[in-house]
């Protein structure tokens, strides 16, 4: 099993160690910079006989080592500056993600793409119309790093373990993001009986300016940690054919009423990229915010249209 992480800073490095480390698959980093990507799958390398697994890390600036990759995860561009929003990366991180799916395609043709690269909805949006690849095959990565986000900040109000805390956020990844709380359990009990309203408004506020606390706090980076546990997860559960249910942004064609529009709904991960969406009951109200983030999602791939035509 291969895979190619392209972007080799904070989220492709971070990725590609806990690939490797873990034991899930092969894998080549690939970055623009000269030495980057080669530097940091060297070092991986040397750690090898400290942490214990037997994987291969490569690293380098070409793609041609990237042949045959099963995933490909897609991290290149710019990450955020205190103020900005994901939207304002459009222009650099659309042209980076559309010359990489062009670079990848030629060499993995059957590859799953899992992109990283924010605005997220748009950026996966773009790697489905460059790669023409089947919509099971285009995949992004935001749902399960709000749903970590939220189940932790869940489990750090009632001081009690974040795995035991089962949630998930849906829709765009951005401001129209909807965390699900009339769902969201600790230990089988729903978190309404153990959170009051009010709380539970903050908690998911918080969820959905996660990203920008984090900005905020390192000032000139953004997150990585969590961003690259979740592709770990959506990695192993395609590779090792594992089924796990995880909220992805992919392609919908009606399900939930939506139509042609990437967006966060709960996927079922297996071998074959995206095997089902799993078309949950929602109230009227996480519905409608459902479909204002797809309205969102759509105007900022108009933005983006209106770039390439300009
Ligand atoms: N080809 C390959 N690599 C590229 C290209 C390109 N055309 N353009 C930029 N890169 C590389 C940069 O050289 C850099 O090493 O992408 C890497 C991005 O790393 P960071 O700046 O550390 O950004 P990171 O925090 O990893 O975030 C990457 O993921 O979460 C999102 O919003 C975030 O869009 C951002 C992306």
């Amino acid at each position: 099993m291969k895979v190619t992480v392209v972007g080799a800073g904070h989220v492709g490095a971070t990725c590609a160690q806990r690939i490797v480390e873990n034991s899930i698959a092969d894998v080549y980093l690939v970055d623009i910079v000269e030495g980057l990507a080669a530097g940091k799958a060297l070092d991986l390398a040397e750690a090898a006989p400290l942490v214990g697994h037997g994987r291969s890390i490569t690293g380098g600036t070409e793609y041609g080592p990237a042949e045959g990759s099963d995933v490909v995860v897609i991290t290149a561009g710019v990450a955020r500056k205190p103020g900005m929003s994901r939207d304002d990366l459009l222009e650099t991180n659309g042209r980076i993600v559309t010359q990489i799916v062009e670079e990848l395609v030629a060499v993995a043709p059957d590859a799953v793409i899992i992109m990283v690269t924010n605005p997220l909805d748009v950026t996966t949006h773009i790697a489905k119309e460059v790669s023409n690849f089947p919509r099971e095959r285009v995949m992004g990565m935001a749902g399960a790093l709000d749903t970590a986000r939220f189940r932790a900040f869940i489990g750090m109000e009632l001081d009690c373990a974040a795995r035991d805390v089962q949630a998930m956020v849906l829709g765009g990844h951005g401001d129209s993001m909807v965390p699900l709380v009339s769902s969201a359990t600790v230990g089988g009990v729903p978190i309404t009986q153990l959170i009051d309203a009010r709380r539970l408004e903050e908690i998911v506020e918080r969820t959905r300016d996660g990203g920008a606390e984090i900005v905020s706090l390192l000032k000139t980076a953004s997150a990585f940690y969590a961003p690259s546990a979740g592709v770990t997860d959506m990695v192993a559960s395609i590779l090792r054919d594992e089924g796990r249910v995880i909220p992805v942004s992919v392609l919908l064609q009606g399900e939930f009423g939506i139509e042609d529009t990437f967006l966060g709904v709960p996927a079922r991960l297996g071998a074959g990229g995206v095997e089902e969406i799993i078309e949950c009951e929602l109230s009227d109200d996480e519905l409608a915010a459902l479909q204002r983030s797809a309205q969102h999602v759509r105007e900022t791939v108009e933005a983006w249209e209106r770039i390439c035509a300009g």
